[in-house]
């Protein structure tokens, strides 16, 4: 998608990189000082992060670390108790536009009356003028985007009588309806099964490729060297970030998982990720 904040580039080449008052493209998402509290203790305390433009990035941690929390606080799904949440330089209120979600599946209501098509429709929903922006109408572009995750064959079926992993093909193509230029994922490959789980990163991949930044809350520490550039690693608290080969060390699983990872697992894991 074309930005509609087109100056920005301009002006940053004008300044030059290193300004400390240039907007900064190279950051599609920065989190500074967020903590989130549902109760008295903290889920996600004191985090700053910064993902960079184009990466594919995930956030990975135990069960309970405050992940997906922590995305939901950037949408401002759940209330910041403090932190600043940018999306490419600007306060995320007003660039909520290039962001697309994609729910950690459990979290939706299947029972919803709803057709697969409808669900992608909703992506489209969001975008003021889009019947301008697209030369397609909203229906072509919806079938395009099923298309894309391998669902075409579906757009009637009521979304509750898929398979876990064609609802979380469902709802990528929705977040690829979006036309968004940020994409935050919560657990997209859980409950999936090795073909969907395939044909899911094959769609983050060439979304990468377009340019497009993508955040995930990834479960599988195994794959995290093949599928993604850069690792931020939270245990309600920062513990690591950065390429994967320099963050997703032995020393930064032990710090997150404690005595949840045998020692022997986190070796091979950091391993896996050096030789990456
Ligand atoms: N809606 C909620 N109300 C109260 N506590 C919650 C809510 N959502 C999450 N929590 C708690 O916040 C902590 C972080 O949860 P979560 O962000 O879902 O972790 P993760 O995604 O890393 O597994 C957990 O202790 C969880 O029980
Ligand atoms: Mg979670």
């Amino acid at each position: 998608m074309q930005s509609n904040d087109g100056n920005t580039g301009v002006l940053a080449a004008r300044i030059g990189p290193g300004h400390t008052d240039a907007p900064r493209q190279d950051t599609a998402l920065s989190v500074r000082g967020l903590t989130v509290s549902y109760a008295e203790k903290p889920a996600v305390f004191s985090v700053d992060a910064t993902f960079e433009t184009g990466a594919m990035t995930a956030i990975v941690g135990p069960n309970g670390a405050g992940k997906s929390t922590m995305l939901k606080a950037c949408l401002g799904i759940v209330p910041r108790l403090s932190g600043e949440v940018e999306v490419f330089g600007q306060p995320v209120d007003q660039a909520r536009h290039r962001i697309a979600y994609v729910p950690q599946r459990a979290s939706v209501d299947w029972d919803f009356p709803a057709t697969v098509l409808d669900v992608v429709k909703m992506g489209l929903y969001r975008s003021v003028g889009l019947f301008s922006r697209f030369t397609r109408g909203p229906e072509a572009r919806a079938r395009a985007c099923l298309e894309r995750v391998g669902m075409s064959g579906f757009a009637d079926r009521q979304i509750g009588q898929l398979s876990g992993g064609q609802q979380q093909r469902v709802f990528l193509a929705r977040a690829l309806a979006q036309d968004a230029d940020l994409y935050l994922l919560d657990e997209p490959f859980a409950g999936v099964d090795a073909a969907t789980e395939r044909a899911i990163v094959d769609v983050l991949k060439s979304l990468k490729a377009e340019g497009k930044t993508l955040v995930a809350v990834h479960h599988d520490l195994t794959t995290v060297p093949e599928y993604f550039d850069r690792v931020f690693m939270i245990n309600v608290r920062p513990v690591a970030e950065g390429p994967v080969a320099a963050a997703f060390t032995a020393d930064a699983l032990a710090t997150a998982y404690g005595g949840r990872l045998a020692a022997t697992h986190v070796d091979q894991l950091a391993l896996a990720g050096t030789s990456a």
